[in-house]
């Protein structure tokens, strides 16, 4: 929009002569350093700050963040002016828009080369940063030649609207006709008040002294403004103001209307006054004018094209119609809602931090969509939160810094190709569902690696500096430590590592009641149910002496489980190592193994959308395993014994003591360690004992297998014909094309087909004998969510038509609905809407 064309004129008649820093220099302000590229600006004056810059940014977007030390929840008057001057020498002004934070909030067009453009706003700061953004619109590069921030005070400028509130036009009257706008030093806030000409009307002013700040003036008017005044000519004749210029129906407009008082003949007198806006009243009573006080009408219109003010005095009134002054503001509304506070403060310390470069990390992160920063993604309903950040090859350095846990909705954080270094801090596996990439940062280590190399420094150093003595104790300490770690890592360096997962025995004793009650039994030991403190369940896997998880397992496993955490995998409460106890406490899982659930044994079959979800709980596990965190893990030993569902059958993935955290992909010496379950095997790992992520795709096929045909993957059956892999059945059901022989027959044919053949098609898709057949489980994922979709639009659309025959009302977003509470990405396929 188009400011005021008085503006434009008043300005071209007196701001060129007037320079910019003169114009500041009235304000005795304090000091602000606004730096192109979006630094923080702080300020070092109690009441407000403001700074002559002129800037010419590139790029799309600049932004200039202002960090008032009075901070969040006050008010501020925000003014930018903009003085194109043909400083390029092109003669072309430029046109581009401002942004105050992610809301437009003006369209700057010169009229003129001359011109003098201000735009100003007060606005009630919900953050501690005030952005104000110049967004280049093709139409030539945006500058800015001043930026001022002024500290209002509470009661300034109240009105009912928490937006912020666009001037449009701040009038005062009867100044003498050459003079076309006042801005005297005793307005505090350095407003600029436009002498306005109005027909039918009188000067009046007041010599005396008016002092503006021994009366009540919560909108500190200067008092230039209040000793002068119009009045009407007659008794019953009105002042009629009009303003048309800017207004248009789509907008909320708010004015203000300042009566001040200083005629003495109101002491004998009276002066009633009434006001109409387009005709209608809008005070309840009119009011009367007392000596020295002034009287402010504030009032908001809305779908007004045109603005007609009218004053008038009312027939009882002995003193016709005054006014001395008004402003009128447009609400700016806010469509966008600015990026989630705490991620925006967070993402902008990581960049204070790591000193990152980036050019276009301006203003806010995700808003506006189109300049939402590239290395990170946005959710896009609501409040928008950061939930992935992509920092890959940033040449980030120093250790991966706490901040990086403040991002509660983060999914995916990238952070190879750096040159991070220190500890893999525990936080990043707190952040559930999040998945971290930190591969390539040489510098980096596991906490127990980093441990090791820590306590060596200081011994390297006693060496160097020591007599020949002292190297023969430390050579002894040395070896004592060799022999320890040849058993494992030493006691003391777990328990330093991580504390908050150690369990003593006592503590076990008591967590299991003295191990009272077996929930089950494997090959590495027995399960106990236990009780913690705050009441949660947990199940206490004891490893028995003779078990096949030794010391390499058993550690493999609680070092995997203190860094990996999702949803989908089992969650790791505590281990005890203590003598001969090897204890692993994992959250209880009420429904127990996948394995138990499917067996024929279960009075309660497993639903097909059940089973549909299970599936996708696992590939979501495993998605975490493989390619959620780098270098990605293998879990090796995958079966329906190993998937345990919880109290809402949300399936997780247990077991991750033959996992292979951490280890490079081409390690060989991983490939010699025999692994697995019969059944379950990769057939190629079988041949060459190559194994690799695709193992544990091979096994997952084999899962789905069991869940669609309720049956075991060794066949153990009388008849020769169905005897063997149940790969090997399904795929000579297949052949006839027989899909009803192959579904579990206890689910009596409660399935919807088509996504029973997906299903089918998906589970086969992962049991090729050869590896290099075999799909990532990212797209193993993806497909099983399009199962689990078509089977959901079935329903829905089953449902609905019941819905519409009984009260014929269709309602479409049932299915969107029912879709998102399942967590169903709208984008997984081409049934997805
Ligand atoms: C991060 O960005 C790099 C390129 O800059 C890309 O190769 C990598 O795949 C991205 N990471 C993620 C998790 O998308």
């Amino acid at each position: 929009m188009n400011i005021a064309s008085e503006w434009m004129l008043l300005f071209l008649a007196f701001f060129i002569p007037l320079q910019l820093p003169s114009l500041l220099a009235s304000t005795d302000t304090g000091y602000i350093n606004i730096d192109c590229g979006a630094e923080e600006a702080y300020t070092d004056s109690d009441s407000n700050i403001a700074q002559h810059i002129e800037k010419l940014p590139d790029g799309v977007r600049n932004c200039y963040t202002l960090t008032p030390k009075q901070g969040k929840n006050n008010k501020y008057l925000v003014r930018a002016f903009f003085a194109y001057r043909n400083y390029d020498l092109k003669h072309t002004p430029p046109s581009f828009d401002v942004y105050l934070g992610v809301n437009h909030w003006n369209t700057i067009e010169f009229g003129d080369l001359y011109m003098y453009f201000p735009i100003e706003v007060t606005h009630f700061a919900l953050s501690d940063t005030i952005s104000v953004c110049l967004v280049n619109i093709g139409k030539g590069v945006p500058f800015i030649s001043s930026l001022e921030l002024w500290l209002l005070t509470d009661s300034t400028y109240r009105t009912s609207s928490s937006f912020p509130l666009d001037i449009l036009t701040r009038s005062t009257f009867s100044m003498s006709e050459d003079t076309l706008f006042v801005r005297f030093e005793d307005d505090v806030y350095d407003r600029v008040w436009f002498n306005r000409i109005v027909g039918n009307s009188k000067k009046i002013s007041t010599s005396a002294t008016i002092d503006s700040y021994g009366i009540e003036n919560t909108n500190k008017l200067p008092s230039q403004v209040l000793k002068t005044a119009i009045q009407s000519l007659s008794l019953n004749s009105s002042l009629e103001i009009y303003f048309n210029n800017h207004t248009d129906s789509s907008h909320v407009y708010y004015i203000n209307l300042y009566f001040f008082e200083f005629d003495q003949r109101v002491t004998t007198q009276k002066r009633i006054v009434d006001v109409t806006f387009n005709d209608k009243s809008i005070l309840t009573d009119p009011f009367t004018t007392q000596h020295l006080k002034l009287v402010t009408i504030v009032q908001n219109i809305t779908q007004a094209d045109h603005l007609r003010i009218s004053i008038k005095a009312t027939p009882e009134s002995d003193l016709p119609a005054m006014i001395n002054a008004f402003e009128v503001y447009r609400v700016l509304s806010l469509t966008n809602s600015a990026t989630y506070q705490e991620d925006a403060d967070t993402i902008l310390k990581i960049k204070h931090i790591y000193g990152i470069p980036i050019i276009n990390w301006q203003g806010d992160p995700c808003i506006p969509n189109h300049f939402a920063w590239e290395e990170l993604t946005c959710s896009s309903d609501g409040t928008p939160r950061i939930i992935s950040l992509n920092l890959s090859s940033r040449g980030l350095t120093g250790p991966i810094d706490v901040s990086f846990s403040r991002f509660s909705e983060l999914q995916s954080l990238d952070l190879s190709y750096n040159k991070l270094t220190g500890e893999v801090p525990e936080f990043l596996a707190q952040l559930s569902n999040l998945k971290f990439l930190l591969e390539r940062n040489p510098g980096l280590c596991l906490a127990r690696s980093c441990k090791t190399k820590k306590n060596l420094v200081p011994l390297i150093a006693s060496i160097a500096a020591s007599v020949a003595v002292l190297v023969m104790i430390v050579l002894t300490f040395l070896m004592i430590r060799r022999i320890k770690k040849k058993n494992g890592v030493s006691k003391k360096d777990w328990q330093e590592k991580s504390d908050k997962y150690v369990f003593s025995l006592r503590d076990v004793n008591r967590i299991t009641n003295n191990f009272k009650t077996k929930i089950g039994k494997g090959g590495f030991g027995e399960v106990y149910l236990g009780t913690m403190q705050d009441g949660r369940d947990v199940a206490v896997k004891l490893l028995s002496q003779t078990s096949r998880q030794g010391d390499r397992e058993f550690h493999s496993e609680v070092n995997l489980l203190t860094i990996v955490h999702h949803k989908n995998l089992v969650s790791f409460v505590g281990y005890c190592d203590e003598g001969d106890v090897k204890a692993l406490i994992y959250e209880y899982m009420d429904q127990g193994n996948l394995q138990g659930l499917l067996s024929g044994r279960n009075p309660n079959v497993l639903k097909w959308s059940e089973r549909l979800q299970i599936a996708v709980d696992v590939a979501l596990g495993l998605d975490y395993l493989h390619n959620g965190i780098r270098p990605p893990v293998v879990h090796r030993d995958l079966k329906t014994s190993n998937i345990l569902l919880n109290k809402k059958m949300q399936g997780k993935i247990s077991d991750f003591g033959l996992c292979r955290p951490f280890i490079n992909e081409n390690d060989a010496h991983i490939s010699t360690i025999p692994a697995g379950t019969f059944g379950y095997l990769d057939p190629e790992f079988q041949r060459t004992g190559k194994l690799n992520k695709k193992s544990d795709v091979y096994s997952f096929g084999v899962i789905l297998l069991e869940l669609i045909t309720g049956q075991r993957p060794i066949k153990e059956e009388a008849s020769l014909e169905n005897k063997g892999h149940l790969l090997h059945w399904v795929n000579r059901k297949l052949k006839n094309g027989d899909i009803k022989s192959i579904v579990d027959p206890r689910l009596r044919g409660e399935y919807n087909t088509s996504s029973a053949w997906k299903f089918i098609e998906t589970a086969m898709g992962c049991v090729p004998p050869k590896a290099i057949q075999r799909p990532d489980i990212s797209e193993v994922l993806s497909e099983l969510k399009i199962c689990l979709n078509l089977n959901q639009q079935q329903t829905h659309t089953r449902e609905r038509s019941e819905t519409e025959s009984s009260r014929r009302n269709p309602n479409n977003s049932l299915d969107m609905g029912s879709l998102n509470s399942l967590g169903i990405e709208s984008t997984a396929g081409p049934y997805a809407r």
